[in-house]
C-alpha cells in the first residue's frame, strides 16, 4: 500500500520512519516533507494547504491511506475531502477539528460535556470584553479564537496587559481574522502534561503520557515555541491515572462529538494542567503534537498503519497500542532567533556518524524538522530544525544519551534548551 504524509515538520519525519516499519507499507509519499522525510519517503512539492493538489497526488499515486500531520489541512476538510474521493485518512473532519481551530468551539464543547476547563466567556466585541476584565481583575488569560501558530495565548498578570491583548488581536488584527473573536479565561497554575488519544469515533486507544517544553529558555522563561522538547512517560500523569484522566477528558469529547453527527477519527491530544483542585483542560489538539509525537513513536512497538487503519475504519481497540516500558526523551536543537527571525540554509554537521557510524549511539535517532537538502548536504530551513530522540530504562539515561547526541551535531549558531527532562527527574523519577 501507499501511504501519503502531509507535513513538513519533525512530527511528519517521525511518522515517515515509523510507518515504514509496516509490512503492509510498499511507498511512502511526503508532501511536502523536509530532509529527514526524504530519507524515509519521496518527497513531493505539494503545500499541506493545498487541498487539491493533495486530493490530486493521492488519485495519482494510488495512495491507501493519507495522514494528516498539522491541523490547518484539517481546520481547511482535507479529511473531508479525501473522505468524498473514497481515499482512507487519518485525521478529523473540518467539523471535528473546531476543537483546535476555533478556542471558543472547544470551549462550549467542554462546557457542554462536562470536561474540567477553566471558567471562560466568549467576545466578539473588544468593548465587552473589555468591561469583563475591568470587572474580573487579573490574571486573566486571553485566547485568539482561531489558528494562531500557538502564539495567540496571553497569560496576563494585570489588567492593563489582558487590555493591551484585546486591543492587539481584536482591533489591530495582529493574528488576522483568528483575533476577531476572543475567549477570555480565568488563569490556573500547576505543570502541564500532553495526553494523547488514538480515536475511531466512538472507541479510543491511549498513548502514555507525555510533557513538552514551550518556552525558548531553561527554567521556562522567554517567549514561548512551537516546543523545545518533550519527553514520554511524564511522571506528573503516571500510568495508573490513565484511565481516569481519560474518562475525563477524552471520552466525553468523543460522546458528545459522535452524537453530534461528527465522530472524531485520528488523535485527541488534551493538553491539562495539574492545578491543586484537579486536572483542567487547557486546550485540544486534533492531531500528534509536535515534538511529543517523536518520543511517543519511539516508544510505539505496534504496528502504526494497523491502528491507523482501525481509527478509520472504527475498529479500534486499546490492545492495538503496544508500547515500549523505557523512557524517551527529544531535545530540540533550534536556529539561532528562533522563535524570531533566524537565518536558513546553514550546513548540519555530524548527522550520519550519530546513527551510523563507528561510534554510532544506541537508542539515539535525529528527527529533521526544518531541514532541507541541497546539493546532496543537509541545510537548514527552518526555526526547530532537529529534534534529536533517544531511549533509556530510565528518564536520566534516556537524558544523558540525547544530550551526547546532541553535543555531536552542529551548524551555525545552534542552540537548545539544556534542561529537558528535568521537571520529571525532579519529580524523583530516575
Ligand atoms: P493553549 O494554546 O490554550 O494550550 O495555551 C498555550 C499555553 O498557555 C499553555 O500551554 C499554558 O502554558 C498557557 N495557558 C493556557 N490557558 C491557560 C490558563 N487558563 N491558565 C494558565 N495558563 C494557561
Ligand atoms: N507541542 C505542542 C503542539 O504540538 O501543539
Amino acid at each position: 500500500m501507499n501511504v501519503l504524509v502531509v507535513g513538513s515538520g519533525g512530527r511528519e519525519h517521525a511518522l515517515c520512519w515509523k510507518l515504514n516499519d509496516s509490512a503492509r507499507v510498499d511507498r511512502i509519499l511526503a508532501a511536502p516533507g523536509n530532509g529527514g522525510t526524504a530519507r524515509e519517503a519521496r518527497n513531493v512539492a505539494v503545500k499541506d494547504d493545498d487541498i487539491e493538489g493533495l486530493i490530486a497526488l493521492a488519485k495519482a499515486e494510488q495512495v491507501g491511506l493519507v495522514v494528516v500531520g498539522p491541523e490547518a489541512p484539517l481546520v481547511l476538510g482535507l479529511a473531508d475531502a479525501l473522505a468524498e474521493a473514497g481515499i482512507p485518512c487519518f485525521g478529523p473532519s473540518a467539523f471535528a477539528a473546531q476543537l483546535e481551530g476555533s478556542k471558543a468551539f472547544a470551549k462550549n464543547v467542554m462546557r457542554a460535556a462536562n470536561v474540567p476547563t477553566a471558567d471562560f466567556q466568549v467576545f466578539d466585541d473588544p468593548e465587552a470584553a473589555r468591561d469583563y476584565i475591568r470587572r474580573q481583575g487579573a490574571p486573566l488569560v486571553v485566547k485568539a479564537d482561531g489558528l494562531a501558530a500557538g502564539k495567540g495565548v496571553v497569560v496576563a498578570k494585570t489588567v492593563d496587559e489582558a487590555l493591551a491583548a484585546i486591543d492587539d488581536m481584536m482591533v489591530a488584527r495582529s493574528f488576522g481574522a483568528a483575533g476577531a473573536r476572543v475567549v477570555v479565561e480565568q488563569a490556573l497554575s500547576g505543570e502541564e502534561a500532553s495526553f494523547l488519544a488514538f480515536c475511531d469515533g466512538e472507541n479510543y486507544a491511549l498513548l502514555p503520557s507525555a510533557q513538552d517544553h514551550k518556552a525558548v529558555g531553561e527554567g521556562d522563561t522567554g517567549p514561548n515555541t512551537g516546543g523545545m522538547g518533550a519527553y514520554s512517560p511524564a511522571p506528573v500523569l503516571p500510568e495508573e491515572k490513565y484511565a481516569e484522566t481519560a474518562e475525563l477528558c477524552i471520552r466525553p469529547i468523543l460522546r458528545h462529538l459522535a452524537a453530534a453527527g461528527h465522530p472524531f477519527r485520528g488523535v485527541l491530544y488534551a493538553g491539562l494542567m495539574f492545578t491543586k483542585d484537579g486536572p483542567r483542560v487547557l486546550e485540544y489538539n486534533v492531531r500528534f503534537g509536535d515534538p511529543e509525537c517523536q518520543p511517543l513513536l519511539m516508544r510505539l512497538d505496534s504496528d502504526l498503519v494497523e491502528i491507523m487503519f482501525a481509527c478509520a475504519e472504527g475498529r479500534l481497540t486499546p490492545d492495538m497500542v503496544r508500547v515500549r516500558p523505557e523512557t524517551a526523551i527529544c531535545v530540540v536543537i533550534a536556529a539561532p532567533g528562533y522563535p524570531g527571525s533566524y537565518p536558513k540554509g546553514m550546513e548540519i554537521f555530524g548527522l550520519d556518524a550519530i546513527e551510523t557510524g563507528a561510534d554510532k549511539l544506541a537508542g539515539v535517532k535525529v528527527f529533521q524538522a526544518g531541514t532541507a537538502v541541497k546539493d546532496g548536504r543537509t541545510v537548514t530551513s527552518g526555526g526547530r530544525v532537529l529534534g534529536v530522540t533517544a531511549l533509556g530504562t530510565t528518564l536520566s539515561e534516556a537524558k544523558a544519551r540525547a544530550y551526547e547526541a546532541v553535543g555531536r551535531v552542529r551548524f551555525d549558531g545552534c542552540y537548545f534548551r539544556r534542561d529537558i527532562g528535568d521537571k520529571g527527574i525532579a519529580r524523583g523519577t530516575k
